[in-house]
């Protein structure tokens, strides 16, 4: 704690909401995590998010080894950039030209710039409870570690940008339409399937609804698909609701554990990138070989099949939690996709931030408390979303069910 503030290098890392200390790990084998003191964990976070394949898939470590044998930065272009731009071309629809970064939060800051510049204007809509990085602008109302923390605006984000930024309610046509025609910003910004104040689905008709609000006003839908992309689906949420935005923001699976995001979309918005255009943006470890061998070969994992697999278990491990909460009485929402969990501590159903918000924080600390006791790592937040991954088996979820039973009683 002298040499880390909160002896972590992100906040979501502490474990303060749940009145604990964060838990130190020495290595990660598939589903499982090993602490420095030899405690063994099913790992439901995942690096919260990039590891669809599991901690230390063979193949991936392969490639990255192979990769880091002929040089692990170049500063010029490799064939793997290439590679791995072809791959997301090909599966995420709205992607047609592609810019790599090193982090969401640096893939979503470019992805806005571009979205100023081609349209001439400023502000940005975004939602409350949702999560972009910790770009200054966006940090207002925003969720995961921010939420955790009780922190509605940073410190040190100036009155300008701030002022940039509007927030509306998710799920809120209403509010999104009123904001469009009062603000006409240059983009309308949303993670598809809100997953950092827990994960938060739009109702039916939402997401249409944003995309032809936004055209008919003339600003760019964003979607930010760092969590949904390579997840929820091939192609991510924009192939499930068979919606096309702008500009797409991905990230962490497309890094397969190594740092690595990327921004993409219209090929006359990505044309505007330097040094094609005029906007200018760049990053010296962008795209470097480990994190596009580590991707790429992540991505060869995710077949169809690997979809089905990732539907199956966690259809099967949201059905069992609400099974255990049913029968211990708790109120409880379980909500889930493809890849994504929550189990939201609330009697009702939770359709936006101020929903999310309203649940009894005081209970779900105590489940994690009562889980990590039993061996099962989770979120210690809940305004995040829980990760199945490839590498998660039956005998996993069975164990983490058969806890949530025993936790869940404690506490009713
Ligand atoms: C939806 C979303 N967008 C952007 C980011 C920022 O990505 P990074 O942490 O790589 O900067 C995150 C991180 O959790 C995220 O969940």
């Amino acid at each position: 704690m002298g040499l880390l503030p909160g002896g972590v290098n992100s906040p979501v890392r502490a474990m303060r909401s749940i009145g604990r200390d964060p838990v130190f790990i020495a290595r990660g084998e598939g589903a499982e995590l090993v602490d420095v003191d030899g405690n063994r964990y099913v790992d439901w976070v995942m690096s919260w998010g990039p590891l669809i394949a599991g901690h230390a898939h063979p193949e991936v470590v392969a490639a990255v080894t192979a990769a880091a044998g002929s040089g692990t930065s170049f500063g010029a272009p490799s064939q793997a950039e290439v590679d791995l731009a072809a791959e997301i071309v090909e599966r995420v629809p709205g992607a047609e030209m592609v810019r790599m970064t090193s982090s969401g939060t640096e893939a979503t800051m470019s992805a806005i710039r571009v979205a100023r510049a081609a349209t001439g204007r400023d502000k940005v809509v975004k939602f409350a409870g949702a999560y972009h990085g910790h770009m200054d602008g966006l940090l207002a109302d925003a969720g995961s570690g921010l939420a955790t923390q009780g922190i509605p605006a940073s410190p040190g984000v100036t009155s300008a940008q701030a002022a940039d930024t509007i927030v509306v309610p998710w799920n809120d046509r209403g509010a999104v339409g009123r904001a469009l025609a009062e603000h006409e910003p240059a983009a309308l910004l949303c993670e598809p399937y809100p997953a950092n104040m827990g994960l938060v689905l739009p109702d039916d008709g939402f997401l249409g609804f944003l995309r032809e609000a936004s055209s008919a006003t003339g600003a760019l839908l964003v979607f930010d698909e760092v969590i949904t992309g390579f997840r929820v689906a091939p192609g991510g949420a924009q192939e499930r609701e068979r919606l096309t935005p702008d500009l797409v923001i991905l990230g962490k699976v497309i890094g397969g554990g190594v740092p690595a995001a990327a921004y993409a979309g219209r090929r006359d918005l990505m044309e505007r990138v330097a040094p094609a255009g005029d906007v200018y943006q760049a990053g010296t470890l962008s795209g470097n070989p480990l994190a596009t061998a580590a991707g790429l070969a992540t991505l060869q994992l995710l077949d169809r099949a690997a979809y089905e697999r990732l539907e199956r278990l966690s259809r099967t491990l949201a059905d069992g939690l609400e099974a255990a909460a049913r029968a211990a009485e708790v109120p409880a929402q379980v909500v889930w996709v493809a890849g994504l969990v929550t189990l939201f501590f609330n009697e009702h159903p939770v359709r936006s931030y101020a929903d999310a918000a309203g649940c009894d924080l005081a209970a779900h600390a105590a489940f994690c408390r009562g889980m990590l006791d039993r061996g099962v790592y989770l979120p210690p937040s809940q305004f995040e979303a829980w990760f199945p991954s490839l590498a998660h088996s039956d005998a996993h979820v069975e164990q983490t069910v058969a806890a949530a039973r025993e936790v869940l009683e404690e506490l009713s």
